[in-house]
């Protein structure tokens, strides 16, 4: 396995690669990101995994600073489920117009307004920013004449999933899009680089959010329409135990629009913070 920080040396190492897979990550991997190079592996002989955390997508006041940076035992992780090359470039390579102190000199992708709800509500910009890094590691990863390009996303960002396939649809990518279903925890909470913010209470704890939108599920399945009302009571139930519930929302999983009675194919999707911790969570399900 090669680990490799310059774009002019990513596309030497790629350049007579006919098949590539790539998994794009923050790093801080945990059975999650596993699961995604293992799919990426059925895919390609090449498995290309990136590990940048990508200021652009982080608010002023999130967590950028103290997002937990492992490459040590990242690469380890990832030499053991058979990843070929890790690529691990610095802001300046990412962004040659970074001054040192902001990145207004960036290049960003305006998104349609599907990135401004959910997630985007809270994290204005957040979407951009994931969009406009995906785009530039594309163009590093593939842009070297091959001819089969898989990527592989989690589905546990069930929206910057979609906000990726719409990205590879509305700029004809010739890219294949993998979802990669999420890892839990025993006890049914998502696997998330950010769980390591957890105390031990709060993690035993943090299994509510994914029971929460069982019981969604569940009730949905039965024939329950009043969308708006099982929303606000989940949401409610989530802030009486000690959350602080950022949405909850029923979608239709082909638009990520509002659910309508006569959408079958649905996600139930979910964030909020227990503590300082930002929690997100979704099932996807047909009726
Ligand atoms: O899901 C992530 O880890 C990040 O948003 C991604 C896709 C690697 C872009 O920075």
């Amino acid at each position: 396995m090669q680990i490799i920080n310059t774009v002019s040396a990513l596309r030497l190492a790629l350049k007579n690669q006919e098949n590539i897979a790539f998994v794009p990550t923050m790093g801080n991997l945990h059975a999650g990101h596993i699961h995604l190079v293992t799919l990426a592996k059925q895919k390609a002989e090449c498995v290309v995994v990136s590990i940048f955390v990508n200021p652009l997508q982080f608010g002023a006041n999130e967590d950028l600073a103290s997002y937990p940076r492992t490459l040590q035992a990242d690469c380890e992780k990832l030499k053991a489920a058979g990843a070929s090359i890790v690529f691990t470039p610095t802001v300046l390579e990412m962004y040659p117009d970074f001054d040192g102190v902001n990145l207004n000199q960036t290049m960003s992708i305006a998104l349609p307004s599907i990135a401004n709800e959910l997630c985007g509500t809270s994290r204005p910009g957040h979407f951009s920013g994931v969009a406009t890094v995906v785009l530039k590691l594309f163009n590093m990863v593939f842009l070297n004449g091959v001819q089969r390009a898989t990527a592989v996303f989690g589905q546990k960002d069930f929206q910057q999933l979609f906000v990726i396939k719409q990205l590879v649809k509305q700029f004809n990518l010739p890219i294949q899009i993998i979802a990669g279903e999420t890892v839990r925890e025993a006890s049914g909470l998502a696997m998330s680089s950010r769980n390591g913010y957890l105390t031990k209470e709060q993690r035993q704890q943090a299994s509510q959010l994914n029971a929460i939108l069982q019981n969604i599920v569940v009730k949905l399945k039965a024939g329950h329409a009043e969308f708006d009302r099982l929303e606000q009571e989940a949401g409610a139930t989530l802030n009486e135990q000690d959350w602080m519930v950022d949405y909850i929302s029923i979608r239709s999983a082909i638009t990520l629009s509002r659910a309508n009675g006569s959408d079958s194919h649905l996600v139930v999707l979910a964030a909020a913070k227990l503590g300082n911790t930002r929690l997100i969570d979704n099932i996807e399900f047909l009726r």
